[in-house]
């Protein structure tokens, strides 16, 4: 067990020892990684950190000490709603990251049916491809999950959600795109489906938020999926995924900003007084909703424009290259920047495949269902598409000729 040591130690010899312990880490900023990170350039990089420095300790529970954080988040929600659809009567939360935007909408959507409905058994439809932290939050909120197996197409089947909604349903759920095959689900048709039964209808728009609209204005085909949909109830947007800010910032944004109050808390059963909250967290960090607001000034639209051209750019060399290699196919529909690919050819063991590339020093994602290996793209990807189609190709080769490790489709690799 580590103990805090007695004598302090100086700053320079703390900082070698961080560059130090780095140095086996994966190679981010040469696009070798499949998940966990968004980079594009380093003037934006120095964007983020001077911002989030400019902001480092401040803490955002305490808007009334900081007006320059509370105005700050309301631009960084409006310019979010603007994107994606809000109308006059909107609202949004800031919050840590997607888990946190998605756990106050389940938490929102049982306390309303609570209270209007008088639900006492909640549950929720989600398609099986959602973000398995629609399942923590229900464990948490005491709220049953209920998955539905998707379609043949990877899109949620509509009618088999209906089948499994009840009196008790609280919330149903699609995905701008799912994690696992990045499709859209059929946004209109569940969000209409929501409003007949009378249920909250919650976006996952974690990965797409700010990454979709702008695909969408290159030419691509992208679904309706926004807050103006009608019968959506609210939608959450990473702004630290596409939005392309460092770590600790999404937003839970609602078509009604009265629906806010669903997942506030307030009391005063203690002796200091009120307290009340719209978040998990109670203090905040003022340096993630700086550098958010920072990156997404910095970006403007012609900057996420940039990110969306080159992010459909590497998408369309590694799908081709990829799926020209004999033996390999890419798996079809994936809308955005999320696609899988895996053997057809069933003597190539797509875990040597896996283990092969891991060795190049490519950090692969694992794909259970099917088989295969699961790419997220973002733009630093476009830098490297043309070497990862080179290595897939001697990954293959490798995986045909020998022996060799291998990655299984259920060890953990997200
Ligand atoms: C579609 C989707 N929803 C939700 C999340 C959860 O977001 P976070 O990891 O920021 O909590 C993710 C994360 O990858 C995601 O891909």
């Amino acid at each position: 067990m580590t103990a805090i040591p007695t004598t302090g130690r100086a700053r320079t010899d703390l900082m070698a020892e961080l560059s130090a312990r780095k140095e086996g880490d994966r190679d981010w900023r040469r696009g070798r990684l499949a998940v966990y990170f968004y980079w594009l350039d380093e003037e934006l990089e120095r964007v983020q950190q001077e911002a989030y420095l400019a902001f480092w300790t401040e803490n955002n529970l305490g808007q009334r000490a900081y007006p320059s954080l509370k105005s700050i988040e309301d631009e960084v929600i409006g310019m979010a709603l603007s994107l994606l659809g809000g109308g006059d009567a909107s609202g949004g939360t800031f919050t840590s990251g997607g888990s946190e935007s998605i756990f106050l909408a389940m938490m929102a959507a049982r306390n309303k049916a609570r209270a209007q409905r008088g639900v006492t058994q909640p549950n929720i439809v989600l398609p099986n491809s959602a973000h398995l932290t629609f399942d923590r939050a229900a464990e948490a909120l005491g709220i049953e999950a209920r998955r539905v197996p998707i379609g043949a197409d990877l899109r949620a089947d509509v009618a088999a959600m209906a089948a499994r909604m009840d009196a008790e349903t609280v919330a149903i759920v699609g995905s701008a795109p799912n994690y696992p095959f990045g499709t859209f689900d059929p946004i209109e048709s569940l969000a209409a489906l929501a409003a007949e039964r009378g249920v909250w209808m919650h976006v996952d728009a974690c990965v797409g938020g700010f990454l979709a609209p702008y695909v969408r204005r290159l030419g691509h085909d992208v679904p309706a999926f926004e807050l103006s949909v009608p019968g959506v109830t609210s939608l959450s947007a990473d702004i630290h995924k596409h939005g392309m800010a460092p770590k600790g910032a999404s937003l839970l944004l609602v078509t009604d900003a009265a629906d806010r109050e669903w997942h506030k808390f307030e009391s005063r059963a203690w002796q200091r007084g009120p307290y009340a909250a719209y978040t998990t967290q109670g203090t905040r960090p003022g340096g993630s909703v700086a550098a958010a607001w920072a990156s997404m000034n910095h970006l403007g639209d012609e900057g996420y424009l940039r990110c969306a051209r080159l992010i459909m750019e590497a998408k369309a060399i590694m799908t081709a290259g990829i799926g020209a290699i004999p033996g390999l196919d890419i798996l079809t529909p994936s809308d955005l920047c999320i696609f899988v690919w895996r053997a057809t050819d069933p003597t190539l063991d797509i875990g040597k495949v896996a283990a092969a590339l891991d060795a190049e020093g490519w950090l692969v994602g694992r794909q259970q269902e099917p088989d295969g290996i699961h790419l997220h793209l973002n733009p630093i990807h476009r830098e490297v598409a043309e070497d990862y189609v080179a290595a897939v190709a001697r990954a293959v080769a490798a995986a045909r000729g020998g022996r060799g490790p291998r990655i299984g489709a259920n060890e953990r690799t997200y």
